[in-house]
C-alpha cells in the first residue's frame, strides 16, 4: 500500500550466497537506476533460514523476520543463478516457508536469472516463475528477465557495463513499480 509521499519499498532477494555474486550485483545495479522515491532494500539472510519442515509449528526468529520483511515490502524482486538446471536450494527453501502463510500472495514481483552461460539460467527462471505463480504473486508482461553471458556484461567491480542490460533492468523495474502503484488503494 502506497501512502502519499511514502517511498515505494522493494525487497530485493539474491538467490546466491556468494560475496561476489553477479546476481547480487544486478540487484545493486537496480538500486542505482531506481527513481528517488523507490527504495531497493537488499535481503541477504537466506542462509539464516532453517530447512523448511511443515511440521515445525513454533515460530523461528529468522523465519518470522524474513516473513515480516516480505510483508512490509510493496514489491519483491529476485535475481538468481541457476544451479544444476534449477533454483538454488536456499531460494527454494525460503519460498517454501511462505507457502502456508501467504506473504507473497498478490504481492507484485519480478524475477531475473543471470548466468555466465548463453542459456542465461533460463531453466531456473522458468522454475522460479512456476513457484511464484503457485504462491499467488502478481506478475506482469515484463516481470521476468534472463541475462546471458553475465560476466561480459559486468565490470570486475560488479557494475553493469552493457547498456542493453541496464535498459532491460529498467524495463523490469518500471513494470514492477507500475504494478505496485496501480495496486495501491490510494491512487
Ligand atoms: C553448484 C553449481 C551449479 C551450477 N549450475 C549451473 C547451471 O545449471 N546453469 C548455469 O547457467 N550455470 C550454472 N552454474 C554457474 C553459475 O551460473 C555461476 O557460478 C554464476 O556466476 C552464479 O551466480 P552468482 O554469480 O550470482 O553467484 C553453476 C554453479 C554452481 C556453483
Amino acid at each position: 500500500m502506497i501512502e502519499n509521499n511514502k517511498p515505494i519499498m522493494i525487497l530485493a532477494i539474491p538467490g546466491s550466497l556468494t560475496a561476489t555474486s553477479s546476481n547480487l550485483n544486478i540487484l545493486k545495479a537496480i538500486a542505482k537506476i531506481a527513481a528517488p522515491n523507490v527504495v531497493i532494500d537488499i535481503f541477504q539472510g537466506l542462509d539464516k533460514l532453517p530447512h523448511f519442515n511443515p511440521e515445525i509449528k513454533d515460530p523461528i526468529p529468522t523465519v518470522t523476520y524474513f516473513k515480516q520483511r516480505i510483508k512490509d515490502a510493496d514489491g519483491v524482486i529476485f535475481s538468481t543463478p541457476e544451479y544444476a538446471f534449477g533454483v538454488p536450494g536456499v531460494l527454494k527453501n525460503a519460498l517454501d516457508w511462505l507457502v502456508f502463510t501467504g506473504e507473497l500472495n498478490e504481492k507484485p514481483v519480478a524475477a531475473i536469472s543471470a548466468s555466465p552461460l548463453y542459456s542465461g539460467g533460463d531453466k531456473a527462471l522458468a522454475s522460479l516463475l512456476l513457484t511464484l505463480s503457485a504462491l499467488g504473486t502478481n506478475m506482469g508482461t515484463n516481470s521476468a528477465l534472463s541475462i546471458a553471458d553475465i560476466k561480459n556484461k559486468m565490470s570486475s567491480s560488479g557494475a553493469i557495463i552493457a547498456s542493453e542490460t541496464t535498459s532491460a533492468l529498467q524495463v523490469i523495474l518500471n513494470d514492477l513499480v507500475t504494478r505496485i502503484v496501480l495496486g495501491s488503494p490510494l491512487i
